[in-house]
């Protein structure tokens, strides 16, 4: 079944279960957290995930505010949509450093100077090193389109056709130093069609991504709030 309308209703969900895909865990469904959650979002590509989490945010499904984007790559399309929707943006374009260590640093220092609290990384193509992971330990987190622990790395759509699986789907994981190996914090499952070509697959695929990435910051949020209140 298509989902019609993106929201956090457990009807939408089970509506799904019927259909082609099962999202799990469903308990994400609308998690309560106070004051507002700061992001701070890395993207690489068409920032389609990006606009979706802007989305859930004007929709009242995320209480969050989007502090800034950072890109990497000055071509990329992210940049169109922070333009469009007024957020914040930046370019720290990986060609001009050095080193990784002194990109992963300037990302790390404009997330600070933000008071960012919880970094999304929605398509960003570069692996990070373990200064920043530490620094956001808990709270850097990575959507990927594969069910992990499947097909890690680049091009996991493709390598899920080659392998001829029966069901692919995505997965937003915390990040930590191995690719595409932090825990799992939220899973779409979905079946692969036999017409499936690359593109139909990767839209199904995205259209989950949109879902579940939300709902994964929803999820985290949540517990970083609990965590902040227990520690006072
Ligand atoms: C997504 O498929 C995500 O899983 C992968 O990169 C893609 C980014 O798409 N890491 P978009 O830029 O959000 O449209």
């Amino acid at each position: 079944m298509k989902p019609q309308n993106k929201e956090y209703s457990e009807n939408y969900l089970f509506n799904d279960l019927k259909g082609l895909c099962l999202i799990s865990p469903t308990d994400s469904v609308k998690p309560i957290f106070e004051p507002k959650i700061r992001l701070g979002i890395l993207a690489s590509g068409n920032g389609s995930n990006f606009e979706y989490i802007i989305k859930a945010i004007k929709n009242n499904q995320l209480n969050a505010e989007i502090t800034i984007l950072i890109v990497n790559n000055p071509d990329c399309l992210a940049i169109n949509k922070a333009i469009k929707y007024n957020i914040n943006y930046v370019i720290i374009n990986h060609r001009i450093c050095d080193s990784r260590l002194e990109h992963d640093n300037l990302v790390m220092n404009k997330l600070e100077e933000l008071s960012v609290e919880l970094v999304v990384m929605a398509g960003w193509m570069r692996i990070v090193g373990e200064r920043l992971i530490n620094r956001f330990k808990n709270r850097l987190i990575n959507i990927h389109p594969s069910l992990l622990p499947s097909f890690k790395g680049i091009d996991a759509i493709q390598q899920a056709i080659d392998k001829r699986v029966k069901i692919t789907g995505c997965t937003v994981h915390y990040v930590q130093k191995e690719v595409d190996s932090g825990s799992i914090i939220i899973q779409a499952a979905i079946p692969i069609k036999q017409d499936d070509s690359k593109e139909t697959l990767t839209k199904r695929i995205q259209e989950m991504e949109h879902i579940i990435l939300p709902l994964a910051i929803a999820k985290v949020a949540k517990d970083i709030r609990t965590i902040v209140r227990d520690n006072k």
